[in-house]
Order: structure tokens, then C-alpha cells, then sequence
């Protein structure tokens, strides 16, 4: 089935969202999701959107931005830091108007609440900079952009799941989509795509992403030939349930919990003096791994750490951390009232993802060559803001801030250029895959399930591509990889049809968990470097002189990385120093 419209969003998150209102009224825009809208992941974002408001403390938007660049272990690009905390405060306050429901200072302010590595002063101590709806900040933002965009009637297709990306004469002109309920394929002829489809969580055992991150975005722009950029930042957020990985909100920090190791010590301000369990996510996730290593961990294999609450009293867990003390009475039955809840790290955020500019455009290359009419935001895209790994709360911002300015620059691109046709054979790529998947069910030597191998890849995934690696571990995965991309090619579906296939759905799915992974492994095998959320024990230094650069993948044309070039960071304000917490 054949669609025109002047522009396409793909993914109805936070970023999709914003964008997609900043094509209304000038431009024809649909938006296609895998999901319904209100089912996207940025609904189960938690403690907070910061931005320095002031409300409760001095604050400022140049601390917001040095604190960035810190956090990301000066690895973010800071043109793109600047932007995102200046340009924070003003979408705060219009989704203030939109009608999010924040919670409030006495006076009626926004309230706002302390979160890891945001300092005052250039890092004297923390600061509240983070606003907050209790702890389900992202299911407010989610609810309240859908309202706006039902209200200003953007097209919605529900359950597409994308296929492709089409090019022609070097510009962007559409994606193609399959309709989950019936299995058809479709073609979105445009003049502008804008990618928000989210991260590839999945990827790992334990953790906090739904099922559906499978990086799909990602995978469609790499086999179109777009470039992945610092795929190996993957960040392990501190507080996932034990064994779960579903988020407990650093927000329980920033309220003043604390973690606890076997022995009952709190052990972060023994590693970070002054932020103690409020330094960056990637610190304090080493600090657990480090204490659960060397055997101070809790319960019969000491492989978990306790995250206290119980000390705040009941007003303030029930007003401000009202849902992740339910999920721990749910899911582990304990009371978080009264005693520590068990967690470990969690697989939680992509800092990588597609490379763009500040202005959401997608690049192609170290030399920031624009992709035209192509466009990224949110967790999807590599802006490079959050560098080497990103501050809690710094990722609804990042949705809202480059979600609206990939969605201006796309309105801007629509109303200045005439169509371009669509490359011939447009479909022939996307029912190639189909093709090879369906094609199982009917040739007896393909044996092989889309659950085993995805299985397979994320226990492997948590064991070697983790918070610690090194030259083994990477290696190890790099040859599961090519094994896995082997039994993939014999896949077989046991479901032949075509309505609602959602086993057809996840083979899919695997396909671009499998891209993702392996430019993440590939990136961490080559970066030999610790940094942010790379850390390996044999370099276990940064190496600003040889690794101050994003790496850039390319996908060989039958899979695998082909080629890893480096692009030079972006630095105006800040020279690298040591991080001190
Ligand atoms: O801990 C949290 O509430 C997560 C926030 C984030 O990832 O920004």
C-alpha cells in the first residue's frame, strides 16, 4: 500500500512526539509506531526532567552544561550540551502549559529534586535540578505530547513496525512499514524522515527497557548505510530490581536513600567523597560490581546490594516514590518501608545510536556531511550529548529539547524542497527480509528459534559486553556474534500467518538486536580505553591523547561491522580534566 505525506515520524515516544508537533499546520505529518502511543518506553522514565529552574536553589544553565560534559566524561559534544541546558528551561515551561502535572513547591512552583552528578557551582555539591511528577515523570510527559497530538490531529499508523529507509539521488524519501495486524507491507513516500524509535536495551539480560527496544531505528539506518556512532556507551543504571532489572528511579537516591552493601556498610562515600550515591550513574554502577567482586555483596551468593528508603518515612515514599516501592513489594515482597530492597545495575541507555547534529539532521560521516531530509532524536540518536554516559533526567530533556528542534529543521526542509521520486524497487529490500523470514517454515533445514538465539545473545551480552570488559570478553562476543548471525540465517517461524504474527515480529526484531550488538561489541574492542560507561580492566585509564573521539561503524554489505573511523569531539568551553566526585 502506497502513502504520501510531506514528513514521517517513525516512533511516537517523547522525541517523535515533540517532533511531530512542530510539523503541524506547515507540513502533512504522519507518525508510525510499533506500539500504541501511550504504550512507548518514555512512560516508564521516573524521577525526573532537569533543567535549571532555580525554583528551590541557585542554579544555572552553564552548570547544567558543565556537569553534562563531566557526566558524559567530556566525551559529549558541547555545542550539543549547551544547547540541551539552555534550551531546557523553555520546554519545561511549555509543557508546564501544555498541562503536565509536576509536583509543586509549596509556593507552586515546579519542585524539583537532586539526581546523580548535577552540582551546583561546578561540582561543590549536589543541586535540585530535576522536576519531577512523583516517580512517573516520563508517563506524564508521554500523556500530556499525545493529548497535544491528538488535539492537533496528527496521523497515527499503531502497530507499523519499520522496515526500511529509501534514498534516492542522495536525499531521503521515505520508509517503508509492516502493518503488524495484517502483515502488509507499506510505503511511506516522503520528503522527510524523522527517526525516534528509542534504544536496544534488549540486547541484555537484565534490564529496564521494555520489549519492545529492540534499536529497530538503529538497524534500519545502518543497513541504509548511515553510520552508528559510539555504540560501545552503553549505560548500566545503578538500581534495577534484583534479577528483574526494572528501574528503581535514582530519585530514591535524590530523596535521600541510600545503598548498603552485605555487611550493612554504605559503601559510595568510600568512592566519591562528596556525591557519595549521587555520583554518575557509570561510577556508582562500578562501585556495586566492585563490591559485589570482592565478595561484600548480599545474600546467599553476595551478588546483590540493598537500596534503603526505609529512614524517609512513609509521607515522603508514598508522595514522591509512591511507584517503585510498590514495584518492590510486587515483584521481590519486600517492604521498602521497613527494610533495603535488593538491586543490581540494569542494561538501561544507549548513548550512542544514529550520529546528527545539533539540529537533529542525520550525518554520514566524521566530516558532519547532512543526509538530507533525514533526521534523529532521542534515545535513537547520538547528538553526541551525553558522551561517554549521561546524567540521570538528562534523557526526557534530551527527547523535548532535540525532539522540537529535529521537528523545526524537518518543517523548515519540507516547505523549501520539491519531491523526489522514490528509488525503483523500492520494496524489493523490505520483502527480501520478509521473504527470508517467512521462508523457514517451508525448508526443513532451518531448525532454529528467534527466542533461543535472542536468549542466547543476552546472556552473553550481560557476561562479556557488561560493566567490566576487556580484550577476552569482547573477543568472545565478537565470535558468539558470527555464531549467532549464522543460526539467525537458518531461523525458522512455527506461526505461518499473517495476522498478528508476533513471532515474525521478534524474529525481526533479533535481526536488529544482532546489528546493535555487534557495533557495540566491535566499537568496545577497538575503543582500548576506559571511559564513562566503557570500562575495561586491561586499560583501565582514558586515553585523551588516542580515544578523545566518537566511533563511527559501518555495516558490511552482508552484515557486520565493515569499518570503525573516529570523529573528533566537539570542545568549547571545557578542556578534559580528571573526573573527581
Ligand atoms: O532513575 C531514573 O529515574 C531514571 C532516569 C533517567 O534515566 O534519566
Amino acid at each position: 500500500m502506497y502513502h504520501k505525506y510531506d514528513a514521517v515520524v517513525v516512533g511516537a515516544g517523547g522525541a517523535g512526539l515533540m517532533a511531530a508537533l512542530q510539523l503541524v499546520g506547515k507540513a502533512n505529518v504522519a507518525c508510525i509506531t510499533k506500539l500504541y502511543p501511550s504504550r512507548s518506553h518514555t512512560g516508564a522514565a521516573q524521577g525526573g526532567i532537569c533543567a535549571a529552574l532555580g525554583n528551590t536553589e541557585e542554579d544555572h544553565w552553564e552548570w547544567h552544561m558543565f556537569d553534562t560534559v563531566k557526566g558524559g566524561d567530556y566525551l559529549t559534544d558541547q555545542d550539543a550540551a549547551e544547547v540541551l541546558a539552555r534550551d531546557a528551561v523553555e520546554r519545561i515551561i511549555e509543557m508546564e502549559h501544555m498541562g503536565l502535572p509536576f509536583n509543586r513547591t509549596p509556593e507552586g512552583k515546579i519542585d524539583q529534586r537532586r539526581f546523580g552528578g548535577h552540582t551546583r557551582n561546578y561540582g561543590e555539591g549536589p543541586v535540585r535540578r530535576s522536576c519531577f511528577a512523583a516517580d512517573r515523570t516520563g508517563h506524564m510527559i508521554l500523556q500530556t505530547l499525545y493529548q497535544q497530538g491528538i488535539k492537533e490531529n496528527v496521523t497515527f499508523y499503531n502497530e507499523f513496525h519499520v522496515m526500511d529507509l529509501l534514498i534516492n539521488n542522495g536525499r531521503c524519501v521515505g520508509v517503508t512499514a509492516m502493518e503488524v495486524k495484517t502483515g502488509e507491507l507499506h510505503t511511506f513516500h516522503t520528503k522527510a524522515v524523522i527517526f525516534a524509535t528509542g534504544g536496544y536495551g534488549r540486547a541484555w539480560r537484565v534490564t529496564s527497557n521494555a520489549h519492545a527496544c529492540t534499536g529497530d531505528g538503529m538497524a534500519v539506518a545502518y543497513r541504509a548505510g548511515i553510520p552508528l556512532m559510539d555504540m560501545e556507551m552503553y549505560q548500566f543504571h545503578p538500581t534495577g530490581l534484583y534479577r528483574i532489572g526494572i528501574l528503581l528511579s535514582e530519585a530514591a537516591r535524590g530523596e535521600g536513600g541510600i545503598l548498603r552493601n552485605g555487611n550493612g556498610e554504605r559503601f559510595c562515600e568510600r568512592y566519591a567523597p562528596t556525591l557519595k550515591d549521587l555520583a554518575p550513574r557509570d561510577m556508582v554502577s562500578r562501585f556495586i560490581a566492585q563490591e559485589i567482586r570482592e565478595g561484600r555483596g548480599a545474600g546467599p551468593n553476595k551478588d546483590f546490594v540493598y537500596l534503603h528508603v526505609d529512614h524517609l518515612g512513609k509521607e515522603v515514599i508514598d508522595s514522591k516514590l509512591p511507584d517503585i516501592t510498590d514495584f518492590a513489594r510486587t515483584y521481590l515482597h519486600v517492604e521498602p518501608y521497613t527494610e533495603g530492597v535488593p538491586i543490581q545495575p540494569t542494561a538501561h541507555y544507549a548513548m550512542g545510536g544514529i550520529p546528527t547534529n545539533i539540529d537533529g539532521e542525520v550525518i554520514l560521516d566524521e566530516k558532519s556531511t547532512v543526509l538530507p531530509g533525514c533526521y534523529a532524536a532521542g534515545e535513537v540518536a547520538c547528538v553526541s550529548v551525553h558522551g561517554a554516559n549521561r546524567l540521570g533526567t538528562n534523557s526526557l530533556v534530551d527527547l523535548v529539547v532535540f525532539g522540537k528542534r529535529a521537528g523545526l529543521k524537518a518543517a523548515e526542509y519540507v516547505q523549501k524542497n520539491d519531491w523526489e521520486s522514490l528509488p525503483a524497487h523500492h520494496e524489493t529490500r523490505s520483502n527480501e527480509l520478509l521473504g527470508f523470514v517467512n521462508a523457514g517454515a517451508n525448508d526443513t533445514r532451518r531448525t532454529e528459534i528467534a527466542g533461543d538465539i535472542r536468549k542466547e545473545l543476552q546472556n552473553k551480552m550481560q557476561d562479556w559486553v557488561s560493566i567490566v570488559r576487556n580484550d577476552t570478553s569482547l573477543n568472545n562476543m565478537m565470535t558468539k556474534l558470527s555464531e549467532l548471525r549464522e543460526r539467525y540465517g537458518r531461523l525458522r517461524l512455527q506461526d505461518t500467518g499473517n495476522k498478528f504474527n508476533t513471532e515474525r515480529l521478534e524474529a525481526l526484531e533479533l535481526g536488529a538486536l544482532l546489528e546493535c550488538a555487534e557495533a557495540t561489541t566491535k566499537g568496545a574492542l577497538e575503543r582500548k580505553e576506559s571511559r564513562g560507561a566503557q570500562y575495561r580492566d586491561d586499560y583501565e585509564n582514558r586515553d585523551d591523547v588516542n580515544f578523545l573521539a566518537h566511533t563511527m561503524a559501518y555495516r558490511a554489505e552482508n552484515g557486520g561491522v565493515k569499518e570503525l573511523r573516529y570523529k573528533p569531539v566537539v570542545i568549547t568551553r571545557f578542556q578534559p580534566k580528571e573526573r573527581k566526585y
